[in-house]
């Protein structure tokens, strides 16, 4: 599914892909406004952390032409950035995409669009090479062949600029022919894994079932998984990785029975400047998401859901973090410091 964009410019706006519509409809949605560009990030209209460091970047060009329309004085413009930046907390990629433009304001929205294309082109490389590094790291690490992959969310094309970051190693072992079948976890409660993965594994022909979150433990401890590979929100400079919510317990699984459990995700995912999980602000989002399913409520009156979009693994339950640098392994070295070290 290399040729879906998620997120492109098109006619002085940003364009994204409709998340929330798929797989039912494939519908696009013109961000001409900061408001538009700060509800598509929120409702997730577009997704995935490598998605929202590009749309960082398209949005301080957006918010640059509406500052023209408008007349806004330079404070009201940087105070619309800051919505911007600020739309969601976890995935670290959105705040560093807006400060990667930010240093290009005062030349113009030509020079804002040229660095925000260069974050996208740049994604889409990095997540090609994190994926050959990836594979080379999961043949090295495991026996079974072909090898059957469990996967948690969507990391694919969709939440890129393009390939992917955990779905782009499946997609290379798969080019690799060394993938029998992969296990995708629904991803409640808004079924990323079901609706998202599933549609670019579908795309891709390549053979995948669905399970519940809640069946991931016991497939793993049951035999059924050589290997699972997630992608990254966050990952502190201790190597603990924020993702989404449920990633936590695939990692215990997976130490339990004794299988490696990946970290996919571009350098830009990295955050040096936070120590530690227990530095990393976790989305907490409606409560209504959990107690709703497909719109409607099920669950009885007067109860509340509890919705905290993500979790963290804590690094000694990680056996690789893939990088377009390199590899790391945090369950062996503690700290991705090494990572920067090596420049690798
Ligand atoms: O709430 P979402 O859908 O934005 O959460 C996405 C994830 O947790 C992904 O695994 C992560 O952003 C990596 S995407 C390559």
């Amino acid at each position: 599914m290399a040729e879906i964009r998620a997120v492109r410019w098109d006619d002085n706006a940003l364009v994204l892909i409709d998340q929330t519509e798929l797989p039912a409809t494939e519908t696009y949605v013109s961000c001409a406004d900061v408001d538009h560009v700060v509800d598509a990030i929120v409702r997730l209209v577009v997704r995935g952390a490598p998605a929202l460091g590009a749309v960082g970047g398209y949005g301080v060009a957006v918010a640059l032409l509406q500052a023209e329309r408008e007349n806004w004085d330079t404070a009201r413009r940087d105070s619309e950035i800051d919505r911007i930046r600020n739309a969601r907390p976890t995935a670290v990629n959105l705040a560093w995409g807006v400060d990667r433009v930010r240093p290009f304001v005062a030349d113009g929205v030509a020079a804002v669009l040229a660095e925000a294309n260069r974050i996208a082109e740049e994604d889409e490389a990095a997540n090609r090479e994190l994926s050959r590094r990836g594979a080379d790291w999961i043949l090295a690490n495991t026996d079974q062949r072909p090898l059957r992959v469990l996967t948690h969310c969507n990391t694919g094309s969709l939440a890129t600029t393009a390939w992917g970051t955990a779905l782009g190693i499946i997609r290379e072992l798969n080019v690799r022919g060394e993938v029998e079948q992969v296990f995708a976890d629904e991803t409640r409660p808004l079924l990323q894994g079901s609706r998202l993965t599933s549609w670019e594994l579908t795309h891709d022909q390549i053979p995948h079932v669905i399970q519940s979150d809640g069946a991931a433990a016991s497939t793993i401890l049951r035999g059924l998984v050589d290997v699972a590979i997630i992608g990254a929100d966050r990952i502190a400079r201790n190597g603990d990785t924020a993702n989404k919510i449920g990633s936590v317990s695939v990692a215990l699984a997976c130490h339990a029975a004794g299988i490696p459990f990946v970290v996919a995700a571009p350098s830009s995912t990295v955050d040096l400047a936070t120590a530690s999980g227990d530095d990393i602000e976790i989305e907490l989002r409606d409560g209504a998401e959990v107690i709703e399913f497909a719109g409607v409520r099920v669950a009885p009156d007067g109860a509340q859901g509890f919705n905290p979009a993500f979790d963290v693994t804590p690094a000694r339950y990680i056996s690789a973090i893939v990088t377009e640098q390199g590899v790391v392994e945090p369950a062996e070295t503690p700290t991705v410091d090494e990572l920067v070290a090596k420049e690798i």
